[in-house]
């Protein structure tokens, strides 16, 4: 499988499209291994000048461990025919079963990022800050804290520990050739 690379700039799909409908897969290494997440709350835009995106992350997931042992991550983009394997990594923790396996992906390395050779996209991103989001910071309660946030996370996504912001400098993004 080949991939070229596009600048972020160049990128021609919507951004809320991609983030909210086709979902990504966020992915880092430790210690030689890989862990898949589904993420669908997130932001792509400019800061200091680069082209980044904000993933909110909570701080429960296994992910975290794999997002804080690294530098680098990468959130991959699926055909439709993924939609099952996406749903699969957004219910099952890395924790539990070792999803890469079990989902068939195969792990390619662009430098020390890992992706999937199946995916159709890939944003190649460099951590730059993690800040959490705190109670106290929220204005009002348009965003409805109490559903989103405290005791266990469930499955519609509601409670669950505050997220923690990981913003990252997008350094490449590679489109696999058609
Ligand atoms: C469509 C979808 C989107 C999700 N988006 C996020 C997200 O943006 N941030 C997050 O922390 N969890 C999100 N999740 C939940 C995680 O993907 C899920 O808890 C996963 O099993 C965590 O895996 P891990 O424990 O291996 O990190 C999402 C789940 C689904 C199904």
């Amino acid at each position: 499988m080949t991939f070229h690379s596009i600048k972020p700039a160049d990128l021609t799909e919507n951004i809320f499209t991609l983030i909210s409908k086709d979902w990504f897969l966020m992915s880092a290494e430790k210690e030689g291994r890989v862990n898949p997440m589904t993420v669908a709350w997130a932001t792509a835009g400019i800061l200091w000048q680069k082209p980044v995106v904000m993933c909110a992350v909570r701080p429960e997931r296994f992910t975290r461990e794999f997002l804080d042992s690294s530098d680098v991550f990468s959130l991959t983009v699926f055909d439709n025919s993924f939609r099952k394997i996406l749903g699969y990594c957004g219910t099952v923790s890395g924790r539990d079963q070792d999803k890469v396996k079990e989902a068939g992906l195969t792990v390619a390395h662009a430098g020390e990022v890992p992706y999937y050779e199946e995916c159709r996209m890939a944003l190649l991103c460099r951590k730059l800050c993690v800040t959490p989001l705190k109670e106290e910071d929220f204005l009002g309660d348009h965003v409805f804290t109490e559903k989103w946030y405290g005791g266990e996370n469930h499955a519609d996504g509601t409670g669950g520990g505050y997220h923690l912001l990981y913003i990252a400098e997008i350094t490449d993004i590679l489109v696999k050739e058609s």
